[in-house]
């Protein structure tokens, strides 16, 4: 398979993975979260992990094609070594592609805490031996815990339209 036919399957793989990880995170930031808040807690929860696992797998498959897509074109296209150069970021080119992978890193740093850290905290079941005191502190756990990962959800929104403003103005 020649390079040019390389490059438009790696396009067309890394624009499908930008639709996807990018309308999960604002399908998650825009229609689910404010959603959630007009149903009660108790519903709200089991809505939350059942949805919530689809969208995680959604995010981790785009943010993972994103990356190998990405990087591969970079190698094909001969700018993965420049791009470890100062000189890179003297171009508006280098400096979009910048931002691209800056937003991805981040975005990768915000969905791993999401993931390891916050859910498992979630979704942990209290023991029977559990009382008022440990129920009233793992309320108050869980409140703080959902508040930090709405903010996370509308970071990621907001790297999500950066990374895209990134690939629609990188040769403008
Ligand atoms: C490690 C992460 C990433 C790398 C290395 C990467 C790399 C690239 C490269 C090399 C291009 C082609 C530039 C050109 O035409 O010369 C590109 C384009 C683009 N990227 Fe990324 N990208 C990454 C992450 C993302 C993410 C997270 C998104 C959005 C969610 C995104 C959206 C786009 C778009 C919309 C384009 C322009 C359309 C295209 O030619 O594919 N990229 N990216």
């Amino acid at each position: 398979m020649g390079l040019e036919d390389q490059l438009r399957i790696l396009r067309l793989f890394h624009i499908l993975g930008a639709v996807t990880v990018a309308g999960a995170v604002m399908f998650n930031g825009l229609v689910i979260l404010p959603a959630l808040r007009r149903i009660p807690p108790a519903q709200a929860t089991v809505v939350a992990q059942r949805v919530g696992t689809g969208l995680m797998y959604l995010g981790w498959a785009g943010l993972i094609v994103q990356g190998i897509t990405g990087i591969a074109r970079m190698e094909r296209m001969g700018i993965l070594r420049p791009f470890f150069t100062f000189e890179m970021f003297d171009t508006a080119y280098g400096r979009w592609l910048g931002l691209m992978v800056l937003a991805w890193l981040l975005w990768l740093v915000a969905a791993a805490i999401q993931t390891f850290w916050f859910r498992p905290l979630l979704l942990r079941r209290m023991p029977y031996t559990t009382t008022l005191r440990d129920l009233e502190r793992r309320r108050a756990t869980l409140e703080r815990i959902s508040t930090w990962q709405e903010r996370l959800s509308y970071a990621t929104i907001v790297l999500a339209l950066l990374a895209l403003l990134a690939g629609g103005l990188i040769h403008a």
